[in-house]
Formats: structure tokens, sequence, C-alpha cells
């Protein structure tokens, strides 16, 4: 069903609600004795002053970074839905990654760690990485690059990506990082639609002992895009190239002999820091524009308040730098706020599937971010691998980008963080820059499967298609009430589309696209994109809450499950299933599943169908492409994009395998 039929729809509740999770687990008194908010009377003072007096709330927060000229209004929302934060500052995030720390005595600390996946490795201090950066923004100057231009990123995750990155930001250039496992087309789209003038990549990155040429890509790619003038390549798995003259360098060569000095830029709080396509799940990819200030400050605060990073932490988020996720928590939340982050080139299961846990173990992670598709591909490789590791090093966890089934969650708290660590489970988006919703780590009691509360500034809500807000436990839309710092600014070159897309549905609100629940402890459960609600015989369902009780039968490792025509329902739900190791798919689990999930949440979400599969067909991030699934269901051939889809041969095998 598109968002329209389903906004249209007649019953009362939005989206209604089956799964009811009992389960609270209370921050541990350990954890909060050294967190940096320790009681609810200071996260409510906080969020109330957020609400109440915003104007001196972010006056007051914005005393974190460092500007140039520190900023008059606040925020200006006098063209909706255009804001403009921090207006009068200038600011450079470089500078606030970098300089900063230094400048506060932190230069010999350890910025980045490094671990490629054949096992190099490589330690960069603030010092050492403020020179590698100030070293790439003065090649980027000598080879053209200017203020305002774009620059595309397209990179292993080595060192050298965080270094592009924050030499981009130094000079005031607008990167746009390409996730280096997208083919030549996807890569050339994204740089035609920002107009790049140069291109940073690197010769290829390991995954799963293969090179992944990325350089024979950008060669394709650039046959068809116009705008590029140079592309610098980065030497790192030494195969021989062809190199175009007058536009391929290396980069060795070109930074033989550069002078490290290059003054951080102070550029206006609202000048753009970077696009990042999105494409979700569906439709042409979106160029979300993020900027400076407001940007910055909310990566920071919420790696302050929500990851509790402290001067001894090793932090480690799992997210590649191509998404969102790798932009604020690899690189310019945890530098803003001077932490030590981790940045690991490769898979989990190279060599074996216990990598994660060795490079815990190894660099004394004590702060691990995640996604639920990667605790789910956890818990079927089975609780061995973790075992085989010391992980006492860990205090916290996180997970983002999918609702997490309350399964996948206990197995994460229990195998994973010893019952010791809480799990901070953050809801947020491309487009909003930071977490918007989330526990606070020493405060927040959590339940399994819900994103808590709102993050300071978040007027976060629950309402119907006319904007009213929902008793708790109904199920309807979720969106943002008012502008917030890290918001995006707009859709890159495409005003018209950021308001259709985002502000015309339920106005005047911004509307995530997500279905949600609030309980009655004021409790955010996300239900997964309105797009995914399926309508069975009157009934709406969010299908998240059917997967999660498919997920907590103890041979199911992970599940899908989508609405198909059926003449008499309106739609039938049709699960697609993988199985946990050891596990038989046949036909007397097929009746187990249909009848488990009519006792655990009720008859009407029993499926109709249960197809057992090896693999579920998954954006590049790890996202379960349901709308691909919906295609296949029916029994049609799938039309529209799959660029973002990871692997092909998911669909064929599919497409065979019927009830
Ligand atoms: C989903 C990733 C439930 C949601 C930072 C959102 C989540 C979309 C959660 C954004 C969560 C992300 N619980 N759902 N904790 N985190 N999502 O742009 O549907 O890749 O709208 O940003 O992922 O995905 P994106």
């Amino acid at each position: 069903m598109t968002t329209a039929a389903m906004l249209n729809g007649r019953a009362t509740a939005p989206i209604e609600s089956l799964l009811q999770e009992q389960r609270i687990f209370a921050p541990p008194a350990e954890f909060t004795a050294t967190a940096r908010l320790k009681s609810q009377a200071e996260y409510e003072r906080l969020y109330r002053q957020s609400m109440d007096q915003p104007e001196q709330f972010w006056r007051e927060m914005s005393d974190r970074l460092h500007w140039s000229e520190k900023p008059t209004v606040m925020c200006d929302w006098s063209h909706p839905p255009f804001a403009r934060w921090f207006t009068g500052g200038k600011i450079n995030a470089s500078y606030n990654c970098l300089d900063r720390h230094i400048n506060h005595g932190l230069g010999d600390k350890p910025a980045l760690l490094w671990e490629g996946e054949p096992g190099d490795r490589k330690v960069l201090t603030y010092r050492q990485l403020h020179r590698e950066v100030c070293r790439m923004a003065n090649v980027l100057k000598a080879q053209g690059v200017k203020t305002g231009d774009r620059v595309a990123i397209y990179m292993p995750m080595i060192p050298e990506a965080a270094v592009a990155m924050l030499a981009c930001a130094r000079i005031g250039a607008v990167h746009t990082v390409v996730f280096g496992g997208f083919a030549a087309e996807a890569l050339a789209d994204r740089i035609n639609d920002a107009k790049a003038v140069a291109v940073i990549t690197a010769d290829g990155g390991w995954r799963r002992g293969k090179i992944v040429e990325l350089k024979k890509n950008v060669d394709a790619a650039l046959a068809k895009t116009p705008t590029v003038q140079r592309c610098l390549v980065v030497r790192r798995t030494g195969q021989s190239l062809a190199m175009t003259a007058g536009r391929d360098s290396w980069y060795h060569d070109l930074v033989a002999g550069v002078s490290d000095v290059c003054p951080a830029e102070p550029l206006d709080s609202e000048h753009p820091l970077f696009i990042l396509y999105t494409s979700g799940t569906t439709g042409k990819p979106k160029g979300v524009v993020h900027t400076t200030a407001g940007y910055l400050l909310g990566a920071l605060l919420t790696c302050e308040y929500v990851f509790d990073l402290k001067d001894k932490d090793v932090y480690w988020c799992t997210a590649d730098i191509g998404w969102v996720t790798g932009h604020s928590y690899t690189v310019y939340g945890p530098l803003a706020c001077g932490a030590t982050t981790l940045l690991y080139e490769g898979a989990p299961n190279f060599p074996d599937m216990d990598r994660f846990w060795d490079l815990i173990e190894r660099y004394h992670v004590s702060v691990f971010y995640t996604a639920p598709t990667a605790i789910r591909a956890f818990v079927k490789w089975g609780e061995k691998y973790p075992q085989r590791h010391d992980l006492s090093s860990l205090r916290l966890l996180g997970t983002v980008g999918e609702p997490i089934n309350p399964e996948a969650w206990t197995w994460y708290h229990r195998v994973i963080g010893g019952r010791r660590c809480p799990i901070v489970d953050t809801w947020w988006q491309t487009e909003t820059g930071s977490i918007m919703c989330t526990p606070l780590p020493g405060i927040t009691a959590t339940k399994p499967g819900s994103c808590a509360v709102p993050f300071f500034g978040v007027d976060l809500a629950v309402v119907d298609r006319q904007g009213r807000e929902l008793p708790p436990n109904v199920g309807g839309f979720l969106v943002i009430r008012r502008p917030w710092p890290s918001m995006l600014r707009t859709l890159y070159g495409d005003d018209e589309r950021f308001k259709q897309q985002y502000w015309r549905e339920i106005e005047p609100f911004y509307f995530t696209g997500d279905g949600a629940r609030r309980d009655a402890d004021g409790y955010f459960w996300v239900m997964g994109r309105v797009d995914d609600v399926v309508n069975v015989a009157g009934h709406r369902l969010g299908t998240m809450e059917v997967e999660s009780a498919m997920v907590a039968h103890p041979k199911v490792a992970e599940a899908a499950v989508v609405g198909r025509p059926d003449e008499l329902k309106g739609q039938a739900l049709a699960a697609f299933v993988t199985l946990k190791a050891g596990a038989e798919p046949d036909e007397s689990l097929r009746q187990e599943l249909k009848a488990w999930v009519g006792k655990e949440i009720g008859a009407i979400a029993r499926p109709d169908e249960v197809r057992f599969t090896e693999a579920l067909p998954k954006t590049r991030s790890g996202k379960i492409m349901r709308r691909l699934l919906r295609d296949i269901a029916a029994g049609k051939e799938t039309v529209g994009d799959t660029s973002t889809l990871e692997d092909y041969s998911v669909l064929a095998a599919l497409r065979q395998d019927r009830e």
C-alpha cells in the first residue's frame, strides 16, 4: 500500500499495535555512578528547557563548539521548512574536530585507531591526524578545489577516508561520500547530481580477502561525469592501474613535500558541510544537505550524552563512512568531542566470524555501536564466536538502522554486553543528522525494542493524518514538530522535492515516513516505514511486529513480512524466514511458525504463507528491502530501482522457493 493510501484509511488507529514487550532493564548502578547524566530530574530539566526556552538552551549548548564568531540568532524559522541555525556565527568543523583538542593538550591522544582487513594497523594521534588533514587540504587547494565546490569521496574504510572528509571541511569544500560498495552507475549518478569537481578514491579496498576495485569503478563512472576535473588516488591495495593523464594523480605524489600548515577557513554556520545521498528502500536517490554548525552540534551533543563518551573510552561504530552513521558517529561526533574512534576496513566474518569480537578484545573497545542486521547475523552464527573473546572492556552498547527485535536485543544484552552494559537503541535518519530518540544510558530504564525518549530539543510525536497527537499505545505517524539544529536543510538542487517529501503529508510537521506508537510511560516504539504497513481484513498492521514474533522462535534467525493481494482479506501476510544453523526448513516447522505467531500476537497476524530462504534482500546498509519481497510474494516481476540491492542472487533464489 502506498503512504497516501494508508494515510487516507478510515480506521481510528492508523496502525494497530499487537506487540507488547514487558521486560524492563534498569540502568546498572555502576554505570550511572560515572555517567554524564545521572538523574531523571536532570534529563527532564534539560528537556523542558530545550522546549520552553529554546534560544537560551541552544545558546548555552552552542558554547560546546569553538566559534571564530559567535552566532547572534539561534534558530531562524521565518521561512519554513527552510531553517537557519546559529546565524551570524562563523565556524569550522575540522577546527572543532582537531585544532581545538590539540590546543587543549590532547595532541598526543589517539584520535583514530585503524585496522585493515588483512590485519595491518595504524594509530593517528590528534596531532598526526591534524597534520594529514592540513596536507590533504593543501593538495586540494593546489588542485583548484575551492570553498563551496563539491568533492566526491569513494574510499575504503582507511584513515585517508576520514582525512578526506576533514580536509574538505577545512577549506569549505562540500563532500559527498559515496559508499565504496556502490557500482559505477550509482557513483556517476551521485557525482552528476552534486556536480562534483573532484573525486578522491583509492586503487582498491579489502573485503573478505578480495580487492574491491574502486578506481576501476571510478574510471567507468567518470566517462559520464563532465564536471569532474581531478581524481586523486590513494594507494591501498597496490595493483597496477590505468591513470588518465591530466585528470588522475597518485595522492602520494601530490602530497610529497606539501606543507602541513593550513589554517581552517572560518565558514558561515549554514555553510553546507556535506551532501549525502539516501535512497531509502525506494526511488531515486535524494541528496540530503547538511550544514556546518547545527549538524556538528547535534553530533557532538549526542556523542556526549548518548554514548557518554569520556576521555578513556575507546569507541567503535561499525558503520561505513558511506552512511550517515559513519559521518556522525565514526568521524564528526567522536572527533568533535575529542574521543578515540576505531575504524575497521573489512567484513565481520573475515578471516572468521569472530573478527569483531577479536577487535573489541585487542583494542579494549568500551563503547560499541552497530546495527540490528549485524546483530541478527551474529545470532545466526552462534554464541561460540563471541565466547572465544574477552569482551569485558565493553561498558555501553548501541544499535541503529532498523527496529531491533526484542529477541536480538536480549541476545546482544546477554552475550555481548554480559548483562552489565546498557543498550542505547537510537532512532534517527540520514535527514535528522544525529540521534533523535534514545535511552540516556545512565538514567533510562530500557525496554527491548523501544528507542525510549526524545533527545533534547526534539519535539517528537505520534499523530494521526491531521497532525493530532494520538493517545498512548495507538499506532500512527511519527513526526517532528519543530526544527532542530542537525536537520537537513534541503535536498540538493531540489527544494520542491524537499517540501513534497517531508513537509506536505502532515503539515506543518516534518514527517519521518515511519509508523510508531508511544506507550503509557512516554516511550516510543518505531514500527517501521509506513509504506511497509499491511492491511489485513481491515486491520492495519506494522509488519515489524510480526517479524519480531517470528524471530522470538528459537529456530528463526531473521524474518521479513510483507502483504500480498488477497481476494478475501484485502492483503494476506507472507513471511520470508531464514533459520539458525542446524534448523530444518520443513513443512512441520512451517506450520509450527504460523501457529507460533498466532499464539504470540494473535490470529489476525498469523502468516498465510511462510517461505524459507537462505538470505533476505537487503540494501547495502543492511535494511531489508520489503518492496522487492512484496513483488515476489505477489508473483510480479520486480519493477523500480534495485541499484542499492546488496546481492542480486538472493532475488532469483527467492523466486524459486514457493509454498
Ligand atoms: C529506521 C540511519 C527503529 C527508520 C541512521 C528510519 C530505526 C530509517 C532506528 C533511517 C531505530 C533507524 N529503531 N527504526 N533505532 N534507526 N531506523 O536514513 O525507519 O539509513 O526512518 O539512517 O531507519 O535510515 P537511515
